[in-house]
């Protein structure tokens, strides 16, 4: 059996995705969840990029361990310097060069000749084997360069100490077939590849990026970089349940590879990741959306139950979801709570049990049936990484077809209780902006979703909402099963995160 090393770079390049933007200690715990899932590299961000970037990559460097910790930089010293410092305290580091080789990138962007280019790149190269002997190297727009040039900065980043070579298709223009070649033609065409390990960076701009990993594993790669839900620059990374699936669900296909992948934690960090980034995951998405295991025709409703793969290629528990078990209800005392807490992995001291068991009590007032779900969900409410500048303490609204809809609002700070009233286009809107009032912020609404938790009426509204106030944007999150109230939560958390934001140094781009 071969091993394809997964790359997960849902930290870096997942980061990069419009409008996802993660905090240090919200990048500590999708680290956290990436580990139980066992990746093998985590790329956790681009040091050099902002000092919140640096910060969260030495934190992730400091803290998890297991994977090999990787961060990213352009072919310069000062990137390369901030990468090497960041990932420092991790027990196994990686550095990631990249630099374009693409006719387009070099005459346009880089400005710089092809010999230029590969000075750069061996120079690159070995400066980072100053922090680390694992460095790896991505032509970038590999997919679109020439071949024979890629040949030569491949064979002479690898004479200098390059021990990966990355080729992204970084703006997902590839075809299966002709990426496919371009990794069986480098494997023949540079003659030292084989003290490399090679692997492959596939965007979604077509739709082809797991398409396009998978025939690349087919002819010589052994690293497939991909992102949790997919997400990623533009249309995004090749997702890595997506990839991690096929090879285990197809192996009469793959049938010398695996990955060391859990696959039962597929489930878990892709929620975490759409929770943490706000960027939803489509009901149909391949193996973690909503319906990726539901049958609605009649048909393959009896088909399944007579025999469940007449219409299933694999089994909701290998991604770790199992039927939503009834757990819990307002008579459960402590000692079921704490087992149950166990059971879904929280490892909770005595004050986090006192807490998180005082919000099941009151959600049980609220909610009849309350199932694993709703517990993860109490458990990410609760999970606030800084101390809020504003906690709401009540609220009002007045609304329905024939009123102006009304809100009052009531927030407590450190200088005390302040209350507000304003009318709005709904009670939504109404609530929002009585917190503008008293929190003298003016938040644009950029993004505004709301998903049930689990069946019924009485189900727990999560909303996620991506709020804008001068340059700054923050995601907040709440959960109620009163969807006003989820809302109002929201809004103040993203405005709370605005607050606790402060004035961050702008990042530069790749
Ligand atoms: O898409 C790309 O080319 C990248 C590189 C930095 C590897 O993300
Ligand atoms: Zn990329």
């Amino acid at each position: 059996m071969e091993k394809i090393i997964i790359f997960d770079t849902t930290l870096r390049d997942g980061e990069q995705s419009p409008g996802a933007s993660l905090e240090s200690h919200e990048k500590l715990e999708i680290a956290g969840q990436l580990v139980r899932l066992n990746v093998d590299v985590i790329e956790a961000g681009f040091p050099v990029s902002s000092p919140g970037d640096f910060a969260a990559v030495k934190s992730i460097a400091q803290r998890v361990k297991g994977p090999v910790i990787c961060g990213l930089a352009r072919c310069m010293k000062k990137d390369i310097e901030a990468a090497g410092e960041a990932i420092k305290p991790a027990k196994r580091k990686r550095i990631h060069i990249f630099l374009a080789t693409s006719k387009i990138h070099m005459k346009y962007k880089l400005r710089k000749a092809e010999d230029e280019i590969v000075k750069l790149a061996i120079e690159g190269v070995k400066y980072a084997r100053n922090f680390t002997d694992d460095v790896e190297f991505s032509p970038e727009d590999a997919s679109r360069s020439e071949k024979k040039f890629l040949y030569r900065v491949i064979e002479q980043v690898i004479i200098a100490g390059a021990t990966t070579i990355n080729i992204p298709d970084t703006v997902g223009y590839a075809i299966p077939e002709e990426y496919g070649a371009l990794i069986r033609d480098i494997k023949r065409n540079v003659p030292n590849i084989g003290r490399a390990v090679i692997s492959v960076h596939c965007h979604n701009d077509l739709g082809l990026g797991v398409a396009n990993s998978l025939a690349a594993i087919k002819n010589g790669a052994r690293q497939i970089e991909c992102t949790i839900n997919g997400i990623g620059e533009r249309a995004g990374n090749a997702s890595l349940e997506e990839i991690v699936m096929a090879i285990k669900t197809r192996n009469d296909f793959f049938e010398n590879f695996s990955t060391g992948i859990v696959t039962e934690e597929i489930s878990k960090t892709s929620r975490l990741v759409s929770k943490l980034t706000g960027i939803m995951v489509q009901p149909n998405k391949a193996i973690v959306g909503q319906n990726a295991f539901a049958h609605e025709a009649g048909i393959h409703q009896d088909g399944v139950l007579k025999r469940r793969t007449t219409y299933e290629i694999m089994s909701p528990e290998e991604i770790g979801l199992s039927a939503s078990s009834l757990v819990l209800g307002k008579h459960s005392g402590r000692h079921a709570f704490v087992e149950k807490m166990k059971k879904l992995g929280y490892a909770l001291n005595e004050s986090g049990t006192e807490k998180a068991f005082g919000r099941f009590k009151a959600l049980a007032d609220k909610k009849k049936f309350i199932y694993d779900e709703d517990l993860e969900t109490l458990m990410d409410e609760g999970a606030g990484g800084f101390s809020e500048t504003w906690k709401l303490l009540s609220f009002r609204t007045v609304a329905g077809t024939d009123e102006t809809p009304i809100a009052a609002v009531k927030l407590r700070s450190k200088a005390g209780i302040k209350t507000a009233e304003a009318e709005g286009d709904g009670p939504v809107d109404a609530c929002c902006k009585a917190i503008d009032k008293i929190t003298r912020t003016k938040g644009e609404m950029m993004d505004y979703s709301i998903q049930a938790v689990t069946k019924g009426k009485d189900a727990l509204g999560e909303v996620t909402v991506r709020v804008r106030s001068k340059d700054k944007e923050a995601i907040g999150k709440s959960a109620s099963t009163d969807v006003i109230e989820a809302s109002a939560r929201a809004y103040l958390n993203a405005i709370n995160k605005l607050i606790h934001k402060g004035n961050k140094r702008l990042r530069i781009e790749i």
